[in-house]
């Protein structure tokens, strides 16, 4: 059969990366992390000392910045100029800003090109914010992952609580004000694309959700 693309977008901790990831192991194709490359952008701004709001120096950057995803056993590994800088793009310095330099054209652009170049020939299961409705307007299947917020603060939180010092009231609101700005930006926002499928996954857990997605697919080609 012939191999169609899947797009998957969502708020901030609805699970999209764990099951994203999950479905494209089941179907033999690969996963693509999009935030990754949105928050590998954020970090080495801010070690560079580049503020978002310096649009113009950002632009120059990003430019020139050479971003690899390279698929791994169960992490994605991003490369910024070749080198490996995956363990630094979770932090809560990262995810506290993200938005901010995601919202910028040059950042959009040079994303959405590469993007776009990594489903070329079908065969991806791509994670994000505004892959059904601008990167991939024309893959088969596409998803729309939403759960509560403070469901989405609890998963979060058990992600985290190992690594960093965190209330889950604090993550609560990190990731409201986080879909309120990626909600709210002007270039390609958080949005439902019209023909994606909505799946509130709050009362949902993993399998359920990759078994939905996957049946899902075999319906659809
Ligand atoms: O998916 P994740 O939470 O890692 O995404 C981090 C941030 O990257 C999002 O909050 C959003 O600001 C940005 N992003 C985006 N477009 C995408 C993927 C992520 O703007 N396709």
């Amino acid at each position: 059969y012939e191999r169609f693309n899947v797009a998957i977008d969502g708020p901030a901790g609805a699970g999209k990366s764990t099951v994203a990831r999950l479905v494209a192991r089941k179907l033999s194709y690969i996963y693509v992390d999009t935030g990754a490359m949105y928050r590998a952008i954020t970090w080495y701004m801010i070690r560079k000392g580049i503020s978002y709001l310096d649009e113009e120096q950002v632009d120059q950057v990003v430019r020139d910045l050479m971003i690899e995803l390279i698929p791994e056993q169960d992490v994605q590994k991003v490369l910024i100029n070749g080198e490996d800088i995956t363990p630094h793009i979770r932090s809560l310095q990262v995810s506290g800003q993200v938005s901010q330099y995601s919202k910028l054209k040059g950042v959009r652009t040079r994303l959405s090109d590469l993007q776009r170049e990594m489903a070329l020939r079908k065969g991806v299961v791509m994670d994000g914010r505004d892959i059904g409705t601008t990167v991939l307007p024309d893959a088969e299947v596409k998803i729309f992952m939403t759960a509560s917020v403070e469901e989405r603060a609890l998963r979060r939180y058990n992600e985290l609580r190992d690594a960093e010092q965190v209330t889950l009231q604090q993550l609560e609101h990190d990731i409201a004000e986080r879909d309120r700005l990626d909600e709210g930006r002007e270039i390609s926002p958080l949005r439902r694309a019209e023909d994606a499928i909505l799946l509130d996954t709050t009362f949902m857990d993993i399998n359920q959700v990759v078994e939905a997605i996957v049946s899902h697919c075999r319906t659809h080609v």
